[in-house]
């Protein structure tokens, strides 16, 4: 079983949706039980929230099911996950500077470096403080990563 961490600053924005997004991708590939997801938020101000309305609200008009509670990416995640994937570089840094080892950091990567189309080191900005359409921009920004990743996994983890 290969396992995903999608993080961000809350985790009731963008890592939800990033989920929210990949499991959409691998049930429709069939491949729902190859593969584990779930998220996080560096900060912990949010815990036990749900993820927030206009953050479910877009994952609808995607048909994406966006949901699950807030909770802090503790260091120990490290040793469960095979992909730590991080929203923007400043939960990248923050996730390098609490990773136990060179181990950890490997697994380590922005989430848009999987998106061919996309520059190098951007980020999927935050939509905290924005409308409806920047909700909307995540979603599709974490379409366009998570396919090309889903390829990544099947190729390299014999799905
Ligand atoms: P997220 O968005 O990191 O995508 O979940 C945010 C959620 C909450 C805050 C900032 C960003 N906040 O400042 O409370």
């Amino acid at each position: 079983m290969v396992k995903l961490c999608f993080v961000c600053l809350g985790n009731i924005c963008r890592s939800p949706i990033g989920e929210g997004v990949m499991r959409h991708l691998l049930e429709e590939a069939g491949l729902g039980g190859a593969v584990e997801v779930c998220s996080a938020g560096t900060a912990g101000y949010h815990r036990g929230e749900l993820p927030d309305a206009r953050a479910r609200a877009a994952g609808r008009r995607f048909g994406v099911e966006v949901h699950g509670r807030a909770r802090q990416f503790q260091s120990a995640d490290f040793a469960r996950f095979d992909y730590v994937l991080a929203m923007d570089a400043s939960n990248y840094q923050a996730l390098s500077d609490l990773s136990p080892d060179l181990d950890g950091r490997r697994k380590l990567h922005l989430l848009r470096s999987f998106d061919p189309e996309s520059p190098h080191g951007a980020s999927v900005p935050d939509p905290y403080y924005g409308d409806d359409s920047d909700f909307d921009e995540v979603v599709e920004i974490c379409l366009a990563a998570c396919a090309p990743l889903l390829e990544k996994l099947r190729r390299e983890h014999q799905l």
